[in-house]
């Protein structure tokens, strides 16, 4: 049964769960500008492809930013993991990290075979990213307790 004192203290603490913390937020900030990032990407493509040699350039400047988050993204994913004790950001960011540096080198080396296929799923994996950090408070995950019933 609650005591007097549980009770008082259970809604403060069920406002404060639903609150994400401040590694969360930089999680969050992180995947959406990445997000931003590598919607431009199929973008520049298709206006090089399109004859605008210009689109080339904006397309490898847009690679080194979307390189880039990604690998700022996989500090913040650590901090979530550490922090907050959730793996989950972190193995989703590294999956989309290793993709996105085969895709640098795909289209460094003009296997578009490989490079446009991969880019599609790599903008759907960021876009999808986004939705799961958004979708819900990142918030610490209460510590796994011992199970002293069976003891
Ligand atoms: C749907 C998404 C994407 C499409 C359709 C696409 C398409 C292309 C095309 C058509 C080229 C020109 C290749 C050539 O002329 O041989 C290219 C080059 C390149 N792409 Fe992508 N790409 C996409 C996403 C990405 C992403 C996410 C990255 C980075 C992680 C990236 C990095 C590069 C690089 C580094 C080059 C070489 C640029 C250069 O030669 O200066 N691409 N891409």
């Amino acid at each position: 049964m609650a005591t007097a004192a549980e009770s008082v203290a259970t809604p403060a603490r069920t406002e404060a769960a639903h609150r994400t913390s401040l590694t969360g937020w930089i999680l969050r900030a992180l995947v959406s500008a990445h997000v931003v990032a590598i919607l431009g990407q199929p973008v520049f493509a298709g206006v090089y492809l399109s004859g605008d040699y210009d689109g080339l350039g904006w397309h490898a400047a847009g690679a080194n930013a979307v390189t880039s988050i990604g690998y700022l993204q996989v500090i913040a994913a650590i901090m979530v993991w550490i922090r907050l004790r959730q793996v989950g950001p972190f193995l989703a960011t590294m999956a989309v990290v290793a993709a996105e540096t085969v895709q640098y080198f795909a289209g460094m080396s003009g296997a578009l075979w490989l490079h446009i296929p991969l880019g599609v799923m790599t903008v759907v994996a960021v876009v999808v990213q986004f939705i799961a950090v958004w979708r819900r408070p990142l918030q610490r995950r209460p510590a796994e307790q011992k199970d002293t019933e069976d003891a």
